[in-house]
């Protein structure tokens, strides 16, 4: 009988970003060398998508040359955008057979700016606090997507656990033989981000923060029947700190450089999240799908990627109050029902009309 290769199928949401771009470098030079690998891009824009597969085929020609298969697709998804993610998910399930590793990774905030006087005074008085829990990062209240949800809210958290809906609801794990998801949350979701009369962030002054505080108590509430039902493994990460692509917007070279002189001195003064590069960030993300077990590497801790003051990477785990992640779970269940009542006529087959 003819032996078939063994192949692993992996989409990165968010990819264009510097996580995303270096959970998929990290798979291609990690992925046992022998298995064709199928990364699934995703991005709102084409530009990035063909941008982001250039960059990765690049780094696989010059730095690592796997010897199997290694190909691309894209997937072009809005979080903020329910048709947009029904549309990605129904296309997934047209163009592939079976998706073993999803990472939830894409995210946004509603930033207006920042406040360089608190800034000043936050980084001076405590540097470690002032790079790590900053405050000074100005965010607008109230901001909703066109589908009328909170934005942040849906961007990074109802839209990604839609679409694994969608994804489940395609049977897109059926045929994996270790499927998994990962979300990707942040070093930012202290409990107190998040109020539960105000789920959808809309009131929030901290919706960024709020919705990984979303994320950690949907994880919580959701990562053993997902198994049940369906055989897919959830892990809850955080990549630490790292140099974000989509912040850019807001510095110039001096203030960029002083950030970054920040960051790595709050490394070396013993800062475990200060990871800086986008590698050593993925560390956790990759550790959870590739080489946790369930016996030895609990669903319900959060996994986070850190480093030592040389930038030498390992992991750190915690714990995470579920305190309202039933709360969280029936509120996500019933916005599901509403929208896949609300979206049940936009995919029409036109073949059999
Ligand atoms: N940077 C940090 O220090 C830090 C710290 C803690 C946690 N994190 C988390 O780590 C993850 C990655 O961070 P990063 O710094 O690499 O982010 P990033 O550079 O800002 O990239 C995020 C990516 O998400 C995509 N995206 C944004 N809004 C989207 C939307 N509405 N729909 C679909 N895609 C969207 C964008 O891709 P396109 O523009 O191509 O669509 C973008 O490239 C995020 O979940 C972030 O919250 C980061």
């Amino acid at each position: 009988m003819k032996k078939t290769t063994p192949h692993v199928t992996a989409l990165i949401t968010g990819t264009s970003g510097n996580l995303g771009l270096n959970i998929a470098k990290r798979l291609i030079a990690e992925v046992p060398q022998e298995t064709r690998l199928t990364i699934i891009v995703t991005s709102r824009t084409l530009a990035n998508a063909n941008h982001t597969i250039a960059l990765l085929s690049d780094y696989n020609a010059t730095d690592v040359r796997r010897p199997a298969v290694l190909d691309f697709d894209y997937s072009l998804v809005d979080f903020t955008d329910m048709v947009s993610i029904l549309a990605a998910a129904y296309e997934l399930h047209n163009t592939h057979r079976c998706i073993d590793y999803v990472y939830l990774n894409a995210a946004q905030g509603v930033y207006a700016g920042i406040d360089w006087w608190g800034a000043t005074v936050e980084c001076c008085t405590n540097p470690i606090k002032g790079v790590t829990y900053p405050t000074y990062k100005i965010q607008r209240v109230g901001v909703k997507s066109a589908d009328s949800l909170g934005l942040v809210f849906q961007a990074n958290v109802f839209g990604p656990y839609y679409f694994i809906h969608k994804l489940l609801d395609y049977n897109l794990f059926e045929l994996s033989a270790d499927p998994r998801i990962v979300w990707i949350s942040s070093v930012m979701s202290k409990p107190s981000y998040l109020s539960m009369d105000d789920l959808q962030l809309l009131k929030s002054h901290e919706s960024y923060e709020g919705s990984k505080r979303l994320l950690d108590l949907l994880h919580l509430a959701t990562y053993k029947s997902l198994y049940q039902r369906y055989r897919v493994k959830q892990y809850l990460t955080h990549p630490g700190i790292l140099t974000s692509f989509s912040f850019f917007q807001f510095l110039n070279p001096v203030t960029y450089y002083g950030m970054l002189l920040l960051f790595y001195l709050a490394r070396l003064l013993g800062s475990p999240w200060h990871n800086i590069h986008g590698w050593i960030a993925a560390n956790a993300p990759v550790f959870v799908s590739l080489y946790a077990d369930q016996r030895d590497d609990p669903q319900d801790l959060k996994y986070g990627s850190a480093s030592r003051w040389n930038g030498k990477e390992y992991m750190k785990t915690e714990e995470v109050d579920p305190t309202g992640m039933d709360d969280v779970l029936s509120y996500f269940e019933k916005l599901t029902l509403e929208w896949d009542d609300k979206l049940k006529n936009q995919i029409v087959n036109t073949r059999t009309r």
